[in-house]
């Protein structure tokens, strides 16, 4: 544990920041495939289970972009992360590293669509912030993926990584939250997201 942590910890958790952000990349690729998970059913109190903005193609394509992130870090030899850097995960079969990767971005967006639901619960909108909640969805599922999936990899690798460095593991947690609210808000500016939150 050193200043390096944070880079550590950002650097591993890449396949879950990726995978939060692909749904709005996968529904401008996939703009036909919009199905709600929660095929447009309410809830008992009237108010969608999910809403429209919680998307098989989301869940799916998180999936993908986070088995692809884990995939190309493994092929990065980045010297500064040498003992976090994927690339130097020796020993895990590359469709191992795919699989770890998908467990970590589904599991991100899941943790993403399980916040809207209790976000209908307390009845807001699609798309109303809902502040540090929307920024943490993710964070406590893709570290379950973490968790889940450290056994995909070879000894050492993913989950043992963070849980021996308690400042990687908090600058995923703490760093996320102004992460994410600054990478919303250039994704407004640049015309990718509706709302600057
Ligand atoms: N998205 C999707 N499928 C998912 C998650 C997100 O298609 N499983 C897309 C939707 O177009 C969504 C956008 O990504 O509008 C941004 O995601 P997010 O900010 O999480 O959704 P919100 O629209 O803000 O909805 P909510 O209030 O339910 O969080
Ligand atoms: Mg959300």
């Amino acid at each position: 544990m050193d200043g390096r942590s944070v880079l550590v910890g950002l650097w591993v958790f890449l396949p879950a920041y990726v995978a939060n952000m692909s749904p709005v990349f996968t529904a401008r690729i996939f703009p036909w495939w919009g199905a709600p998970i929660d095929g447009g059913r309410l809830h008992s109190d009237g108010r969608r289970v999910l809403g429209d903005g919680k998307t098989w193609r989301g869940l799916a394509g998180g999936g993908l972009f986070g088995g692809a992130t884990a995939v190309v870090l493994a092929h990065t030899a980045a010297g500064p992360f040498r003992h976090a850097d994927f690339g130097l995960a020796l020993g895990s079969h590359p469709a191992a590293v795919f699989a770890f990767g998908f467990l970590v971005g589904f599991l991100a967006l899941t943790g993403d669509a399980v916040e809207s639901y209790f976000k209908r619960r307390r009845g807001k909108e699609r798309g109303a912030p809902w502040i540090p909640f929307d920024q943490l969805d993710f964070v406590a599922f893709g570290l379950l993926g973490f968790a889940l999936g450290t056994p995909l990899l070879a000894a050492g690798w993913a989950w043992d990584v963070l849980w021996s460095d308690w400042l990687a593991l908090a600058t995923i947690v703490l760093g996320t939250i102004g992460l994410h609210l600054l990478v919303n808000r250039v994704g407004y500016w640049i015309g990718l997201k509706e709302v600057p939150w």
